[in-house]
């Protein structure tokens, strides 16, 4: 993995201090100055209005445009994504599909072409349907093998999923951001799966990062929140109206949970991500299970472009059962792990991912999130669960 850091081997580091580790700077970021006598983050600002006597002007007129708790958010993730970058801005949405469809749809006109994933998340095909009906031209290509490079020719913007949902595939961000941007292409990137301690888009090139935070960053699978990391001072203008048009905006309770959240990131990050590479290894040794994939496996297919462009590998994994009805009561046998969509929570879920209908996946393919329970009373529920569900 490509980490600056000076690790001991032990959980500590070496070093001045300065650049800080992941962990100081989770449970910093985004605080403001400590004023005595206030809290160290202050509270939700609860307001669909500010005191606004005289010239319209900001920071704060309307709830829909602006919120200081957003603001403290906003830092915090930018922190977290560009560190040490200027001129970078980051917004936060109602959701991970609100942020993703105000960089499509701000960014997108008649005519233009765009490049999807094939095989990104399940809601892009009716992401694809509205930008044609827009008349867009959309192409896509797999997430694995640079596939993108085959269809970039012209293209508007590039948008890509890495490692991707649900199939862990992974592509070369340098490479492809090298190459867009040499024809003018912009290039996103969602974040989700890796989060910005797995992987910092804009380092590797990328003009934006975008991500769902209901997922890892946040932890707790109890909010929804999306957010956009940008460098191009046009393009996230444009952003920022789109938020304003389409009011996609979180509450500020849900923005002050999700800053309160990422100060426990890189220690919910660490546990889980150690924790499914454990679990891929127990899983690797059972013959019922086939097409295991988690990027941190070094015979993994991702594993080698991961290593190169990831600091951390997420703490997803998929693998395959032989059928429906066997990964149905390998679900139904597990307690430690709830039968349940979405990722990155501290508790654990897994779910066949065949029932939604949308992924060109198997039967039996089941996408497993690894939560921050003990890595052996996890592997152990697992395992049990798969010798339980046997025919
Ligand atoms: C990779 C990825 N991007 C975006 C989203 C959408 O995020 P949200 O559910 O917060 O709208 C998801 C949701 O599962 C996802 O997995």
């Amino acid at each position: 993995m490509s980490d600056s850091a000076t690790d001991n081997g032990d959980g500590t580091r070496q070093g001045s201090g300065f650049p800080p580790g992941d962990g100081t700077r989770a449970v910093r970021a985004g605080l403001p100055e400590p004023v005595k006598h206030e809290p160290t983050l202050p509270g939700p600002v609860f307001a669909a209005h500010f005191h606004l006597p005289g010239e319209a002007t900001g920071p704060y007129t309307y709830g829909r445009d602006e919120n200081p708790t957003w603001t403290l958010l906003e830092r915090a993730i930018g922190e977290l994504e560009a560190p040490g970058r200027d001129g970078v801005e980051t917004l936060v949405f109602a959701s991970g599909m609100a942020a993703i469809s105000s960089v499509l749809f701000s960014q997108l006109r008649a005519g233009d072409a765009v490049v999807l994933p094939s095989d990104g998340y399940q809601v892009f095909p009716l992401v694809r349907a509205q930008l044609e009906a827009y008349g867009v031209e959309v192409r896509t290509a797999p997430t694995g093998g640079d596939a993108q490079l085959q269809v970039l020719d012209g293209a508007k913007l590039l948008w890509i999923e890495t490692p991707s949902n649900p199939g862990l595939d992974v592509c070369d961000v340098r490479r492809l951001a090298e190459a867009a941007h040499a024809q003018g292409t912009l290039v996103a990137v969602d974040n989700t799966l890796a989060t910005p301690l797995g992987q910092r888009p804009l380092d590797l090139g990328a003009d934006f990062s975008v991500a769902s935070g209901t997922k890892q960053l946040t932890g707790h699978g109890d909010i929804l929140l999306g957010y956009v990391t940008g460098r191009d001072t046009e393009a996230m203008a444009a952003v920022r109206r789109w938020r304003k048009i389409v009011g996609a905006i979180p509450g500020p309770m849900e923005a002050w949970l999700a800053h309160r959240s990422i100060a426990t990131l890189q220690l919910r990050v660490d546990r889980q991500n150690a924790t499914a590479l454990i679990l891929a290894q127990a899983l690797r040794e059972r013959p019922e299970v086939t097409g295991l994939r988690h990027p941190g496996l070094p015979d993994d297919p991702s594993h080698k472009i991961a290593s190169q462009q990831m600091r951390r590998y997420g703490c997803v994994i998929s693998f395959t059962l032989p059928t429906r009805a066997r990964a149905d009561r390998f679900l139904e046998a597990l307690r430690l792990v709830d039968d349940a969509t979405s990722f990155g929570g501290v508790r654990s879920t897994a779910e066949r991912r065949g029932r939604w209908g949308g992924d060109a996946v198997p039967e039996g393919f089941i996408r497993l999130s690894v939560g921050a329970e003990d890595p052996e009373d996890l592997v152990a529920d697992v395992l049990r669960a798969l010798d339980e569900s046997a025919d």
